[in-house]
């Protein structure tokens, strides 16, 4: 397995609408291995989109932090991925690998409905709410060549992580 590297704006292939898997092979097999690999080597990482390590493929990963400490991360891999519901509305806080150094507000559902198949092929669906909720919106949007900053009404709302050594003044 291998820690991919991450693609970044203005990268063509963050805007480009992945394509749907069909038999789920050998290739993409090692694909989904290599995006589990990459999520696993940041503590913090929430989740991945094919297209962030370059591939026009649907096909996500999402590990979301134990609750407890010594727990194991809950991971979840989809292949073609679906929102097929979306209810309520909240603004949170969210950022992207692919975007590094900012943050902004976004809306995003209070929960989702969402149906995909797992790397066995068999078909899933999963009604998720807060983190989970929000990484899979985020997630099936890198699918579709959406970024987070799209969903901005101006790009005056992005904010810049500073860096925590630089006094506010100097900012
Ligand atoms: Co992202």
């Amino acid at each position: 397995m291998t820690v991919l590297p991450i693609r970044v704006l203005p990268d063509p292939v963050l805007r480009r609408k992945s394509k749907r898997v069909g038999i789920i092979g050998e290739s993409t097999k090692k694909l989904i291995a290599d995006m589990l690999e990459s999520i696993h080597a940041v503590p913090g990482r929430v989740g991945l989109a094919a297209p962030q390590v370059g591939v026009s493929l649907r096909v996500i990963v999402i590990s979301i932090p134990p609750e407890e400490e010594g727990e194991e991360a809950e991971d979840i891999i989809l292949i073609n991925p679906e929102i097929i519901k979306c209810s309520g509305e909240r603004v949170i806080e969210e950022a992207c690998l692919s975007i590094p150094g900012y943050h902004a507000e976004v809306k995003r559902a209070e929960s989702v409905s969402v149906k995909g198949r797992n790397p066995s092929g068999k078909e899933v669906r999963i009604k998720a709410k807060e983190l989970l909720a929000q990484a899979l919106e985020h997630e099936i949007d890198h699918l579709n060549g959406v970024l987070y900053i799209d969903h901005l009404e101006s790009m005056d709302k992005l904010q810049k992580v500073e860096p925590e050594a630089t006094p506010p003044d100097k900012a």
